[in-house]
C-alpha cells in the first residue's frame, strides 16, 4: 500500500491556496494508502520567531487539519518537533547534498531576492524537507506545484545516499493536481501567506467578505461583453466552490455582457462562505475542547515513531554509524 506524506508549515493562518493545493488532496488520499500527516513546527522556524505565535499557528493548524476531515483514526496526525529524529536523518542528507543544489531552489532564491537575510536554517530547508519525508519510507507527497522542486530536491538527495551507502531509501513521487495547483490570490499571484493576498479557509465572515468584495477588477461596465471572462479572477475562484457547470454559467453571462463585477463577487463569496460551513461547525466543537486536539498529536507522534525510529536505524546502520 502507498505511503503518502505531506505537511503544512505553522507560520500563519491557513488560506484556500493551501486548502485546495494540499489539504483537499492529502485528506482524499486517506483512504487509499497510508497517510502520514504533519504540522512543520521546525520549518516555520525560518520565518516565526515569536514562540506563543507559533504555538497559536500550530494548534489553529491542526484545528485546520481536523475540521477539514483528517480523519486521525486513519490518518498519522503529528507535530513535526516532536520527533527529533528528523533532524538527525537531516544531518545525514546534508553531508550528500551539494551547495549548487541548495543555491538552485527557488523558495530560497525567492525569499532572498525579497531581502529575507539568509541565515543556515533557510539555506537547508530543502534537507529538512528532504528527511522529512524519507523518514518515512514515502511513495507520495501530494503538495501545490511551488513545492515540486523540493520533492525533486529530495529523491536526488535518496538516489544519492541509495549510490552511496547502498539501497537503504525509499524515493518519492510529488502528486501535483493540474486543476489546483497553483490557486491565484487576491492580486492574481500565486496566494500566499507570506504575500498578504489570501483568502483564509476559517475567519470572521465580514473581514472576508470584505476581501472578496475588495477583489479589483477593471472599469468595464456590466452591460459591456467581456470576451476575456475565463481568466477573471473572481471566475477562477469561482470555479473552486462550485460544481463546473455552475462557474461555466457565471462565465457565460459574464462574456455576454449584464453580469456586473459587484454581483459576481457576492456571489463567489457566497459559494466560498457556504462551501466551508459544515467543516466550520466541526472547527468549532474541536476548538473547545483543546485536550482533545492534542491527544491527537500526542498519539500520532507514537505512531509516527514506530515507523521514523526503523527507518532511522536503517539508515544509519547503512552509514556506518552505530
Ligand atoms: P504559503 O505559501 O502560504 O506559506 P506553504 O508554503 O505553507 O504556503 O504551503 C503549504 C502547502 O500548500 C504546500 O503543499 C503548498 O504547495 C500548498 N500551497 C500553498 N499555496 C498554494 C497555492 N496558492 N496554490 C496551491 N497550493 C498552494
Ligand atoms: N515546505 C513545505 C511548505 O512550505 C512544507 C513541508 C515541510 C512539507 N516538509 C514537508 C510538505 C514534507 C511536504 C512534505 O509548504
Amino acid at each position: 500500500m502507498a505511503r503518502i506524506l505531506t505537511g503544512i508549515t505553522p507560520s500563519g493562518t491557513l488560506h484556500i491556496g493551501n486548502y485546495f493545493g494540499a489539504m483537499r488532496p492529502a485528506i482524499e488520499l486517506q483512504t487509499r494508502g497510508e497517510a502520514y500527516y504533519f504540522i512543520a513546527d521546525y520549518h516555520s522556524m525560518t520565518s516565526v520567531t515569536d514562540a506563543d505565535a507559533r504555538r497559536r499557528f500550530t494548534h489553529g493548524i491542526a484545528l485546520d487539519w481536523l475540521a477539514c476531515g483528517l480523519d486521525p483514526a486513519r490518518a498519522v496526525f503529528w507535530r513535526q518537533s516532536d520527533l527529533p529524529e528528523v533532524c538527525e536523518l537531516m544531518w545525514l542528507l546534508g553531508t550528500l547534498t551539494p551547495m549548487g543544489l541548495l543555491e538552485r531552489a527557488h523558495s530560497y532564491k525567492d525569499k532572498t531576492a525579497k531581502g529575507l537575510a539568509a541565515n543556515f536554517g533557510l539555506f537547508a530547508y530543502p534537507v529538512l524537507m528532504a528527511a522529512d519525508i524519507l523518514l518515512y519510507d514515502t511513495n507520495l507527497v501530494p503538495v501545490g506545484r511551488d513545492q515540486k522542486q523540493h520533492v525533486e530536491m529530495t529523491r536526488d538527495m535518496a538516489v544519492k545516499f541509495n549510490q552511496t551507502y547502498g539501497e537503504t531509501l525509499v524515493v518519492p513521487e510529488p502528486e501535483i493536481r493540474a486543476d489546483t495547483a497553483l490557486v491565484p490570490g487576491l492580486d492574481g499571484q500565486k496566494m500566499s501567506k507570506s504575500y498578504g493576498n489570501t483568502i483564509e479557509i476559517f475567519g470572521d465572515e465580514k473581514v472576508l467578505r470584505k476581501k472578496i468584495m475588495g477583489l479589483v477588477m477593471d472599469s468595464r461596465t456590466p452591460a459591456e461583453p467581456k470576451p476575456d471572462a475565463d481568466k477573471n479572477l473572481a471566475i477562477q475562484l469561482l470555479r473552486l466552490f462550485t460544481p463546473a457547470e455552475v462557474a461555466l454559467d457565471y462565465e457565460t453571462r459574464l462574456r455576454a455582457g449584464g453580469l456586473g463585477y459587484g454581483d459576481l463577487k457576492k456571489a463567489l463569496f457566497e459559494h466560498y462562505w457556504n462551501f466551508f460551513a459544515a467543516a466550520r461547525t466541526r472547527r468549532a466543537e474541536l476548538a473547545a475542547n483543546p485536550g482533545h486536539v492534542e491527544a491527537v498529536l500526542r498519539d500520532g507522534a507514537q505512531r509516527a515513531r514506530a515507523t521514523a525510529s526503523q527507518v532511522l536505524t536503517r539508515a544509519k546502520q547503512a552509514c556506518g554509524l552505530g
